[in-house]
């Protein structure tokens, strides 16, 4: 538990533990040496698909939850974003998109995703990859994007896929040579903490519903734009391990729009 500080939420007076495991120099070295970490973008199996369904960020005020190497900072910056700001809790990360950005116009912050607060209508498009399974509060969650996000404005965020993170291992079951068997879905409508393995440290993760992930949206009037269940490319399929990220699916990606009348309904 040493890798996680302990903090609480006031508004459900339930205990949350916000990532710190990303500043462990144990696994940071192993995350630097990730597909993700050495190429980019080109490096993460759903970024074809994410791409096709980023809006289009020219003279656009743009915020990445969770942002890591700044990734995504960097490509609504080079794609005319007149503004980009990157918000993650972790140190470490935030000094490597720190130096990646250098000559963009992007603003790093070291913060919790889950209680961070911007001026109203702050942005036009607010991006989020991969880390929103982290946070325990969901709804609290889209209800400060929506204070922040301007009426109109679009939220696009991936996360890990319900159907993934429901049994809690995040891991195959294998036969007795090592052959994989199949993936586990078990305890799919207990939503709440999992204690998984990533990179070889325990990592606490949320699960949630499909159907929490999408009615949360509606209940704050967002419209639904896309949901997709990302699958890696034909290229990548001859890499380690990708032909299996065809068996179950790993990520879900959702577009929505925030309605332009619904800022003062409840
Ligand atoms: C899997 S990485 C994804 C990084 C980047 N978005 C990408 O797609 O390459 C998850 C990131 O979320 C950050 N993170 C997790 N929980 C957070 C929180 N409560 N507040 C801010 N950042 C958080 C971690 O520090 C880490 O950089």
């Amino acid at each position: 538990m040493s890798e996680f500080v302990q903090s609480f939420n006031q508004e459900n007076k339930e205990e949350v533990q916000l990532v710190t495991i990303y500043d462990d120099e144990n696994f940071f070295n192993k995350y630097r040496e990730m597909p993700r970490s050495q190429k980019g973008l080109a490096g993460a199996g759903e970024w074809q698909t994410l791409k096709k369904l980023l809006p289009d960020f020219t003279d656009k005020t743009v915020l990445d939850l969770g942002c890591g190497y700044g990734w995504h900072c960097q490509y609504a910056a080079q794609h005319d974003a007149k503004a980009v700001t990157g918000v993650d809790i972790s140190e470490k990360m935030l000094a490597v998109a720190k130096d990646k950005t250098k000559g963009y116009p992007v603003n790093y912050l070291k913060a919790d995703i889950a209680t961070v607060t911007f001026p109203p209508a702050s942005f036009d498009i607010v991006i989020s990859s991969l880390a929103i399974h982290y946070l325990a509060d969901f709804g609290s969650l889209i209800a400060n994007i929506k204070s922040y996000l301007k009426p109109g404005g679009t939220l696009i965020f991936s996360v890990e896929h319900p159907a993934f993170t429901a049994e809690g291992t995040e891991d195959w079951y294998y036969d007795d040579n090592g052959e994989i068997l199949h993936y586990p879905l078990d305890s799919y409508f207990l939503e709440g903490s999992r204690e998984t393995t990533f990179l070889g440290e325990k990592v606490m993760k949320y699960h949630r519903t499909l159907t929490t992930y999408l009615q949360t949206l509606l209940k704050h009037h967002f419209t639904l734009l896309d949901v997709v269940e990302p699958m890696p490319p034909a290229n990548m399929l001859d890499e380690p391990g990708m032909k299996d990220e065809l068996r179950r699916p790993m990520m879900l990606i959702v577009k929505a729009q925030n309605q332009i009348d619904s800022m003062n309904i409840h």
